[in-house]
């Protein structure tokens, strides 16, 4: 199958590119880009092997590809999906344009939605959300964060009280894109954690709305998401407390039940809890969890690698899953460590 690329000179596609040159059903037609258009992959991302100039990324480029994966801002997402819609069989957006109905968008992004009519479209969390999934055109990819934070939340779902979720998240800087930002600078960020975007962050919004998928809420319960930028290049790691409706609950084997056909989800040991250095590469989340019976909260972590499960990884999951294909074709599940 042909698969087109657009935003192969950021973080996400580059990991998309490494990944899909070792898919099995997938042959990569077209790299489109933005301001890199026209500069050679050999040039702006060494590490890959590969090389051919970057495309500008007008539509007719990918024209007749079978998969295009749109790794760009929002704004170009929005853009660009409509345009190729009818003229590719399956577009997956690695931004948070098609994530959320379009009225809880523009709340949350403060920008119009121009393609209203597409949104929310299916999201590609295929442990969570598969069902959605087979036959699509078009895939909403989720979210680094809510990634994280729904993984660790599913198995609590009809146990712990839904408006007490409480979340601490930490994030590497790759989590940011490859532009440039103060906050992003070397001399800020090595040696440095804060939080930032609290306590409103833009991932707040689809965290919750996933929440009260999983849980079969009326209406949406409101979580406390506290996101922090940690001094890692790639990695990312939540951290969920909730109350307990019944602190006896073996919140363990609910997340054995949830997650023991996943082969990406490894529920750790107990007193093994997720550490970011062990998923670096691969499409693995792994899930920890304890209950502390002096206060009646469970605690669930979960830490993924920002840029395969939190983005590219998951984005080809879900477009295996959208066409039949196993889950895990083309897709590493051991990290590199260390
Ligand atoms: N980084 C993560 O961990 C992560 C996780 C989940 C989801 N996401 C989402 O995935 C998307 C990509 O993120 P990223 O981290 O890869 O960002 P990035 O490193 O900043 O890359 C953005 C890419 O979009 C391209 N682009 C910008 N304007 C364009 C235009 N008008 N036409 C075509 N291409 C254009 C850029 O090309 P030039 O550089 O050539 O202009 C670049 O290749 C974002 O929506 C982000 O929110 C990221």
């Amino acid at each position: 199958m042909d698969v087109g690329v657009v935003g192969g000179s950021g973080y996400g596609g580059a990991e998309l590119l490494r990944l899909l040159a070792g898919h099995p059903s997938f042959k990569i037609r077209t790299i489109g880009a933005g301001r890199s258009a026209g500069r050679d992959l050999a040039e702006v991302f060494p590490h890959l092997g590969m090389s051919g100039p970057l495309a500008p990324a007008h539509p007719e480029a990918f024209e007749g590809c079978d998969v295009v994966f749109l790794a760009t801002p929002d704004e170009v997402s929005l853009e660009l999906a409509p345009a190729l819609s009818g003229g590719v069989g399956l577009v997956v957006d690695l931004s948070a344009a098609f994530r959320l109905d379009a009225g809880v968008y523009e709340r949350t992004y403060a920008r119009p939605h121009t393609a209203a009519a597409l949104t929310p479209a299916p999201y590609g969390l295929p442990e969570l959300f598969r069902d959605g999934l087979p036959g699509r055109t078009l895939v909403a990819g989720p979210g680094c964060y809510p990634t994280a934070a729904l993984l660790a939340l599913a198995p609590l779902a009809g146990l712990v009280d839904p408006a007490s979720v409480v979340i601490a998240g930490l994030s590497g800087t790759s989590g940011a894109g490859r532009g440039l930002r103060d906050d992003l600078h070397a001399s800020h960020a090595v040696g440095n954690v804060s939080v930032y975007g609290a306590p409103s962050h833009r991932h707040t919004p689809e965290i919750e709305a996933g929440w009260a998928a999983l849980a079969a809420l009326d209406e949406v319960a409101p979580v406390t998401f506290t996101p922090h930028l940690v001094p890692l290049s790639r990695g990312l790691h939540c951290t969920v407390t909730a109350m307990l409706c019944d602190p006896a609950a073996d919140v363990r084997a609910a997340c054995l039940d949830r997650y023991d056909a996943e082969p990406f989800v490894t529920v750790l040991p107990p007193g093994v809890w997720p550490s970011t250095t062990h998923l670096r590469g691969g499409n693995a989340a792994h899930v920890g969890a304890a209950v502390d019976g002096r206060t009646g909260r469970v605690t669930v972590a979960c830490a993924i690698d920002n840029l395969d499960k939190g983005a590219a990884g998951q984005a080809i999951q879900a477009a295996n899953a959208v066409l039949g294909l196993p889950e895990t074709s083309g897709l590493p599940i051991a990290g590199v460590y260390p």
